[in-house]
């Protein structure tokens, strides 16, 4: 097959080339007659040419029997690590979709059961305060409110933590606003959002995990590398969603965190590199020791592969 395309590929600008030639040198029944001596000349060193190579690959298998062998065993082996690095990626997609339906199931529960207990409780002491005169019970119920509402709000940032409401109810740019507002709150840090104002409807695994990176990439940015500005930046295209997180803090070696030769236990960039492959794409970090961070994660909308 290859053979023959290759004939074909050389005869015909073989042709070609000699019509031309032979148009611009010769005319009438010399050109002809040229052209014709010409095609059989090239066709005769073609022909030899493609069958002295087969002979010669011929020859050399025969020589060497396990040459041929050896590579139809390196290509096997080649499928295999393929596949096998597949099977690696789907696991760790399942394993991350596994954690992160746990999460939301108990940010579920304790925002609907303990929350709503809270606030319960709350009210009940509230219109109990409200009908009490005795100064001492009075000031107890007032400790007591005092409680309940902190209560609550831990609730609330515990529920954010683990898994925000607001990304399953109203998607990932409103939630990378109020991530950021509330990372940032009081940390006199100048913040750039350059968010879409409507992505459309994403796949929730690439809301969640795009999420995740910004989780991590601005709590990086935030705890160790002490900045004055931090900038993000999502872009959503038809097919891949692009989110970057800048920061202008003091940078580090992100080839010595990535190679592992860091002590173990941060696990923060090695999470975020994962989650990006295991849906199809890539995290990129750039860094140098005093001049800032950016992470740069490609994630495609529509990941490969099943998850179930
Ligand atoms: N934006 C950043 N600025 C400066 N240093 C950073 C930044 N991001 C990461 N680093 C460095 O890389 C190291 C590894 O980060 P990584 O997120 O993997 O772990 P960690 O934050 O130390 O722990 P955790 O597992 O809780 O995330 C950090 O300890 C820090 O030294
Ligand atoms: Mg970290």
């Amino acid at each position: 097959m290859v053979l023959a395309l290759c004939y074909a590929a050389f005869a015909a600008v073989w042709i070609i080339a000699i019509d031309l030639l032979v148009d611009a040198l010769a005319s009438g029944t010399v050109a002809h007659t040229t052209k014709g001596l010409l095609f059989v000349a090239g066709t005769a060193i073609a022909l030899y040419a493609l069958l002295r190579r087969q002979a010669s690959q011929e020859a050399d298998q025969r020589a060497q029997p396990h040459l041929a062998d050896e590579r139809t065993e390196d290509r096997i082996a080649l499928a295999r690590a393929h596949r096998s690095s597949e099977e690696m990626r789907l696991l760790s997609r399942r394993l991350l979709n596994a954690q992160e339906q746990e999460r939301r199931d108990i940010a579920r529960q304790l925002h609907d059961q303990l929350g709503q207990t809270l606030t319960v409780a709350r009210l009940l002491v509230e219109s109990t305060l409200e009908q009490i005169e005795d100064r001492d019970v009075s000031g107890m119920l007032q400790e007591a409110m005092k409680a309940l509402e902190s209560g609550l709000k831990e609730t609330r940032t515990l529920t954010g933590i683990l898994r925000p409401p607001m990304l399953d109810d109203l998607g990932l740019v409103p939630t990378l606003r109020w991530l950021m507002d509330r990372s940032t709150a009081g940390a006199g840090i100048e913040v750039t959002l350059d968010l879409p104002p409507d992505p459309g409807a994403l796949e929730s695994e690439v809301d969640v995990a795009a999420y995740r990176i910004a989780q991590e990439a601005i709590g990086n940015a935030l705890q160790h590398g002490a900045p004055e500005r931090l900038f993000i930046r999502l872009r959503v295209r038809s097919r891949v969603l692009t989110l970057t997180i800048e920061d202008d803090g003091c940078g580090f070696d992100p080839a010595q965190v990535l190679d592992g030769a860091v002590p173990f236990g941060r696990s923060g960039l090695l999470g975020i590199r994962e989650r990006a492959r295991a849906l199809g794409g890539a995290v990129r970090i750039r860094s140098l020791p005093g001049q800032g961070t950016v992470v740069r994660a490609i994630l495609p909308r529509r990941p490969r592969g099943p998850t179930a």
